[in-house]
């Protein structure tokens, strides 16, 4: 279903995420053949440049291995596809000039029906501007498709989001507008659909009668590190679990869509999120973290304003009344930071009622999602030999012995694929957002101090697990340590 005359346009292509994710995924998928035949890729931002100068800034990120002349070769064909425009973002000639450079190109295409998408890997600042140029100056009206991918932050409550998607919506319906969610690119996000809806031995423990409690965890081993003037304006909750955090939760917790198809999927997840009432402040942990080990504390990034107190690690429970989950916590947690990188599921099952074996800890099935993709069931076992003995061990499938070949894709790799196919499914819908906003605005008012004085994070050491409430924030939910065999 590909279209072969397609032109990918990135707006903010000189920036951060441009170069470290948009472009190196575009190349993933050129390298792998995945673009569509004669698909032209045209950079845009303000920066002015020649086009040696942004190849060589469009492949700066792309890592070719070494001695690997055929990947070279690629990075160098790559280059041919590449062109680039400058312009500002508020400014309809440059839009006008960037429409004649993009006629040009679909001039030389043989079927007259051409396609364009056009990416934006922009700040928020500028993002309404630009949807809206390109609406008045680049929108193609010959039979040919436009798609707009945006990033977040869609705004910041419930309220600036609202006014952020009816102003996209001005100019672009729904069929045509992405919003990314890069969490629904990831691999074993996409996974959990399969693993819910084509196993009967898991849905069957699926609900509130064999499940204690559920932890979805992020960590990061790095701090801001000069990315603190955006991070400080919008905090750990905004950052992560609003967005990526919820999607994971809401796919792992709603009931069995209709079909695979976009609006079903979509459907489920609002409908489980609109079963979640707003945050409460009780159920929440907030932390900032302090230097050590000679590493910078927050406070310490230079970006940072003095005396912020703003979260870098929170955690939240969120409670989901339907008949299905009903009492049962869901801790979402996320830090920088911290001691390691990894993000995973944590499902932990109730205990076994009159257990005839003593001292036996409780299953857990964890999806990590990464690094070093798994999923994992956590289960007693009898311990070989002439007696018998419960010992905990596992039903491990890590991905990376069980399909030894396999190449897991980029999340973004994944995603800019499927809005070149037009399909919706893992793009955030603007009821999604809606209900997201709903559930989080309360709890991020507060803490930004709309209602009164903010509350003060505790803080935690770089490179530590977290703040050292944290053990007895998840046992308050249930949360049991297994036992040590
Ligand atoms: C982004 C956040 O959305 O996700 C970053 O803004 C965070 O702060 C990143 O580091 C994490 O993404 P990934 O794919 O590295 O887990």
């Amino acid at each position: 279903e590909l279209k072969d005359n397609t032109i990918i346009i990135v707006f903010g292509a000189s920036g951060d995420l441009a170069k470290k994710k948009t472009l190196p995924a575009l190349f993933g998928l050129f390298r792998q053949g995945f673009l569509p035949r004669d698909v032209k890729i045209v950079g845009y931002a303000r920066t002015k440049m020649d086009k040696v100068e942004f190849d060589k800034r469009a492949t700066s990120y792309i890592k070719t291995p070494e001695g690997d002349s055929e990947f070279a070769g690629q990075v160098e064909s790559f280059k041919n596809i590449l062109t680039y425009v400058s312009g500002a973002y508020d400014d309809g000639a440059a839009f006008d000039n960037l429409n004649r450079h993009l006629e040009e190109i679909e001039s030389k295409y043989q079927s007259k029906e051409c396609n364009r998408l056009f990416y934006l890997a922009l700040p928020p600042s500028v993002f309404i501007d630009v949807a809206r140029n390109i609406k008045e100056h680049c929108y193609v009206t010959k039979g040919g498709v436009n798609r707009i991918i945006i990033e977040k932050p869609f705004g910041k409550d419930l309220e600036s989001a609202r006014e952020l998607l009816s102003s996209v919506k001005q100019y672009w319906s729904e069929d045509e507008t992405f919003r990314i969610d890069h969490y629904l690119g990831k691999e074993m996000v996409k996974n959990l659909l399969v693993l819910r809806f084509a196993n009967v031995a898991m849905g069957a423990a699926w609900d509130k009668n064999s499940i204690s409690n559920v932890q979805i965890t992020f960590k990061e081993p790095f701090g801001t590190e000069g990315r603190g003037g955006y991070f400080d304006e919008f905090g750990m909750i905004r950052d992560v679990l609003q967005n990526h955090l919820l999607q994971v939760l809401s796919i792992l917790t709603m009931e069995r869509p209709v079909s695979f198809s976009a609006e079903d999927i979509r459907d489920e997840k609002v409908k489980v999120l609109r079963s979640i009432p707003p945050i409460e402040r009780s159920d929440t942990l907030l932390g900032q973290y302090v230097s050590a080990n000679g590493k910078p504390g927050y406070l310490d990034d230079e970006t940072v304003p003095p005396n912020s107190v703003c979260p870098t690690f929170a955690a939240t429970t969120l409670w989901i009344h339907n008949p299905r989950w009903e009492g049962v916590p869901f801790i979402l947690k996320a830090g920088k930071a911290l001691n390691e990188a990894k993000v995973e599921v944590r499902i932990q099952f109730k205990d076994v009622t009159q257990g005839i074996f003593k001292d036996i800890s409780r299953n857990e099935l964890v999806i990590r999602i990464q690094p070093s993709e798994a999923v994992y069931l956590k289960l007693n076992a009898k311990t070989p030999g002439l007696y018998t003995r419960a010992i905990p061990t596992e039903m491990d499938l890590t991905y990376k012995r069980r399909f030894t070949d396999a190449k897991i894709p980029e999340a973004y790799e994944a995603l800019i694929l499927d809005a070149l196919r037009g399909d919706h499914s893992n793009f955030v819908r603007h009821d999604e957002l809606d209900v997201a906003w709903k559930i989080f605005t309360p709890i991020l008012h507060w803490i930004d101090g709309k209602n009164g004085s903010p509350p003060r994070p505790v803080p935690y050491p770089y490179g530590s697990r977290g703040p050292k409430e944290l053990d007895t924030f998840i046992q308050k939910y249930g949360y049991k340590r297994s036992v040590e065999a």
